[in-house]
């Protein structure tokens, strides 16, 4: 399987020598047809950059031409069919574009963020009807926060219903709500990241792929492989569980309520390894905690993002 990075450079190798194949014969529309076509089969979210190389590469081929311009026909015309095809590449991206529709947290916001949350930002999602805070910052930004404690002013024993529609506000602690998640995981892929503080370390758990079902299916959340330096199990643990509140008990275990007895609220499995949702500032199983497989961690600072997955091929 090809990664996006190999995917997009191979493509704009295969269109420099569509390019130099066609400085020596003219150009048609056909060709810049054949172009586009190839796109739409690769699927390619970012692909500013590949159409900037190529108009740098193009400028770079019409300075390679003698002094004094295009001394024949075929140059120019050769030059207006680049021209040309360099449009139809920016129109077919803007289309492209249009039809994933806006994304709220875009990587990259970071440099531009003056709200009175540095390094975050507030904004609001009209498909999903929710306001979402933005990280900004981590890891080139980009991402949708959906859990936060960081001072323990929000009670995170609730129930299912609590859980489904998400608790607490965006400026303090909070849990953004299953169904939202759901709806943001099911537009694309995405990936997941969980910050944590913990005896004033900064550490992080991380998984290539995150996805979350609907109600129906329990929320069952799927991850990748998962990395990162707070111990990938604490995440890793959860991969295909469904989601468990003290009133509705989804775990595996029979006649056990993980949720319950840990009084916290997650995709639990036998029961856990990590209880992000658990008690504030308790120093045990069922606080915000967090085990690496070896020991148990108490964070006093999580954070759960997610982030839509570029230029998959
Ligand atoms: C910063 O963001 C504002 C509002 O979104 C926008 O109008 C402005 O052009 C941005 N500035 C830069 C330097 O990106
Ligand atoms: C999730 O999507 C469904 C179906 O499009 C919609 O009815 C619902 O309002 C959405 N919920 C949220 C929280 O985004
Ligand atoms: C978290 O712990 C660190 C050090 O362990 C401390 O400096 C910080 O004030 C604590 N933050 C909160 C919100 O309790």
């Amino acid at each position: 399987m090809s990664t996006p990075t190999t995917g997009a450079a191979g493509f704009i190798v295969f269109l420099l020598m569509l390019i130099s194949v066609r400085l020596v014969v003219s150009i048609s529309e056909g060709d810049i047809l054949d172009v586009s076509e190839t796109l739409k089969d690769l699927k390619i979210r970012d692909l500013s950059s590949s159409v900037s190389k190529l108009e740098d590469r193009i400028f770079a081929l019409l300075l390679l031409r003698p002094a004094g311009g295009e001394k024949t026909g075929l140059e120019r015309q050769t030059r207006q069919g680049l021209e040309e095809r360099v449009q139809a590449l920016e129109e077919f991206m803007q289309a492209v574009n249009q039809r994933e529709g806006p994304r709220v947290c875009e990587r990259g916001m970071g440099n531009n963020v003056t709200t009175q949350y540095p390094p975050y930002l507030i904004l609001s999602d009209s498909t999903i009807e929710k306001d979402i805070l933005c990280d900004t910052h981590t890891d080139g930004g980009g991402w949708i926060i959906i859990q936060r404690r960081t001072k323990g002013d929000v009670d995170f024993y609730r129930d299912w219903a609590a859980y489904r529609e998400g608790f607490g506000s965006l400026t303090g602690d909070f849990w953004f709500g299953n169904d939202a998640i759901h709806n943001l995981t099911t537009q694309g892929a995405h990936e997941v990241r969980v910050d944590l503080r913990i005896d004033g370390q900064e550490v992080f758990a991380y998984s290539t792929r995150f996805l979350v079902r609907n109600e129906g299916n329990a929320y069952r959340m799927s991850l990748g492989s998962t990395s990162g330096t707070a111990g990938a199990l604490g995440l890793w643990f959860s991969n295909d569980m469904k989601f468990s509140t003290f009133d509705r008990d989804n775990d595996p275990l029979p006649d056990f309520n993980c949720a319950k007895h840990h009084q916290g609220a997650g995709w639990f499995a036998k029961c856990h390894k990590n209880n992000i949702n658990g008690i504030w500032g308790e120093k045990s199983s069922n606080g915000v905690s967090w085990s690496d497989g070896r020991s148990w961690k108490f964070p006093n600072f999580t954070e759960m993002k997610i982030r839509r997955v570029n230029s998959q091929i």
